[in-house]
């Protein structure tokens, strides 16, 4: 608990846990932890059900959330979304762009389909939350836009995430232009990238696993971390709550990578 965003509205896009196995997602994690250092926290995901689940956590420990749902690929989502926070709590000081998803493949495996849903889900999305939140927070004198990408947008993993891959850099630069652009306005917009983390839907993408596989695919990727283990989305949101926070008032335009040394 604490106040490090006391008096603020956060709107958390991505809020869900997609995955069955085990803690909070990232999106959740962020959202929990805006509202324990005081801010009221808008929960929307594509999957209401997931954003319900999410804000009925944050209601549960005593603090103040709604749940919302909005497709952050559809323009007309984002837009109403916004409007139902600035209806609900009257301002947005934080926005939080958790959405993510990802395909396996490179250039010749990946479809084109499969291509667009990706760049719609990973980048469109940012662009439009941009587009319909910064006009918002240009009246309110100011605010904070937080972008998830992934180290996968700065270095080859192993394998080709090609679509992926390439979202995510794309997210690193809308953020940097983003940034300039409205640095005056005292709007700032950064991004995480965090590493190899140990999230729900990491483990639920091996749920078919037997036991010792299942192990054996945590190690592997425990040892590829400079510090042995993988990250959790508590080291996602310590991250966020410092770029929502007017603790770090002068840092805009920062891709702030979380991944225990592993670019290095
Ligand atoms: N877990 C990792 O190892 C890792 C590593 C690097 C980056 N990331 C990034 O972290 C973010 C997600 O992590 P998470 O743990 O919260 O995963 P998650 O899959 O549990 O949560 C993502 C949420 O986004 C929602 N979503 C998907 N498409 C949407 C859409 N079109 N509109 C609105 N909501 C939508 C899902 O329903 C889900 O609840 C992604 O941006 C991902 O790229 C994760």
């Amino acid at each position: 608990m604490g106040n490090r965003l006391e008096g603020k509205v956060a709107l958390v896009l991505g809020a869900g846990t997609l995955g069955s196995e085990g803690g909070l997602s990232n999106g959740a994690a962020v959202a929990l932890n805006f509202a324990r250092q005081g801010a009221k926290v808008v929960a929307a995901d594509l999957r209401l059900d997931l954003a319900e689940a999410t804000s009925a956590a944050i209601r549960a420990e005593g603090f103040s959330s709604i749940a919302a749902q909005a497709d952050a690929s559809n323009s007309a989502d984002v837009k109403q979304l916004i409007d139902r926070a600035l209806a609900e709590y009257g301002r947005i000081d934080i926005h939080h762009n958790n959405v993510g998803i990802e395909q396996l493949g490179g250039p010749v495996e990946t479809e084109e389909d499969a291509w667009d849903r990706v760049h719609a889900v990973n980048v469109k999305s940012v662009f439009l939350t941009c587009k319909h939140v910064i006009p918002v927070m240009e009246k309110q004198g100011g605010g904070s836009i937080i972008n998830v990408s992934s180290t996968a947008s700065i270095r080859w993993s192993g394998t080709p995430f090609l679509a992926y891959n390439s979202s995510k850099a794309a997210v690193n630069q809308v953020t940097r232009i983003v940034a300039r652009q409205y640095a005056h306005k005292q709007i700032r917009c950064n991004a995480i990238i965090p590493g190899y983390m140990d999230t729900p839907h990491i483990r639920t993408l091996w749920r078919d696993l037997s036991p010792a596989e299942f192990e054996a695919k945590m190690a592997e990727r425990n040892a590829k971390c400079p510090m042995g283990r993988q990250g959790t989305s508590q080291d996602v949101a310590n991250a966020a709550v410092f770029l929502a926070s007017d603790e770090s008032s002068y840092i805009t335009g920062n891709l702030l990578v979380v991944d225990g040394g592993w670019t290095i």
